[in-house]
């Protein structure tokens, strides 16, 4: 499978980024081919302007040259990952412009769904699950990526991943066992990519 991997970070030097390099690892060993697409280093502007605003009256894809080439990057792929960090309980900013822009009308939704197969979600969170089990933040976003997101523009075959603990403290073998152990969960979704079933029985429980 040909996967678009879209991360979004402000940091080169991030967890994220070192997420990322470690989950596209896991899937090329699983025999993918992976593009990447860093939103910050390639300098997407996340805000929605008139031109890709979408205009309920046409069934032409007649957006800004920027968004045409993503549609085109999407297009030209099987499955999609998304790697970033929670901010807010969502997603980042700059993701968040570049799902508003490129899937857009008439392409992920109206006369046309995604063409995917899948679509991974990784969050890299801040607090502990116990904390996010407390609020039911962890459900806030599973159900968000997975219905709110994957299953408004067709993938139903959709699971998000929320990788914990990202400011916690502690010795410094403590961080370096528990970076490993995140990397490592990274590699193993990676890997993962191809068969993960989807996360839709934890959205019935809603
Ligand atoms: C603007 C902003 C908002 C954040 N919001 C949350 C949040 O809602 N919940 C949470 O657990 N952590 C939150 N965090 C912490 C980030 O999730 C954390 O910094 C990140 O997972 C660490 O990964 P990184 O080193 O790759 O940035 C926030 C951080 C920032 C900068």
């Amino acid at each position: 499978m040909h996967i678009l991997t879209v991360v979004s970070h402000p940091r080169e030097d991030s967890l994220t980024m070192d997420v990322t390099k470690r989950f596209i690892e896991g899937a090329k060993e699983a025999g993918h081919t992976v593009e990447l697409l860093d939103l910050y280093r390639e300098e997407f502007q996340p805000v929605l302007f008139e031109k890709d605003e979408p205009d309920w009256e046409r069934t032409d894809l007649h957006y800004s040259p920027v968004v045409l080439q993503e549609i085109e990057r999407m297009k030209r792929a099987d499955g999609l990952a998304f790697i970033f960090p929670v901010w807010w309980y969502s997603i980042p900013a700059m993701l968040k412009g570049y799902i508003d822009r490129v899937w857009n009308y008439n392409f992920a939704y109206g006369s046309e769904r995604l063409p995917h197969e899948r679509i991974q979600w990784i969050g890299l969170v801040g607090a502990s699950e116990q904390q996010f089990e407390k609020r039911q933040y962890d459900r806030l976003i599973h159900y968000y990526l997975n219905i709110g997101l994957s299953q408004f523009v067709g993938v139903s075959t959709s699971r998000a991943t929320l990788l914990y603990d990202t400011l916690s403290g502690g010795t410094e073998d403590e961080r370096n066992a528990w970076y490993e152990s995140v990397l490592e969960r990274a590699y193993i979704t990676g890997k993962e990519y191809g068969t993960f079933t989807s996360e839709q029985p934890l959205m019935d429980r809603l």
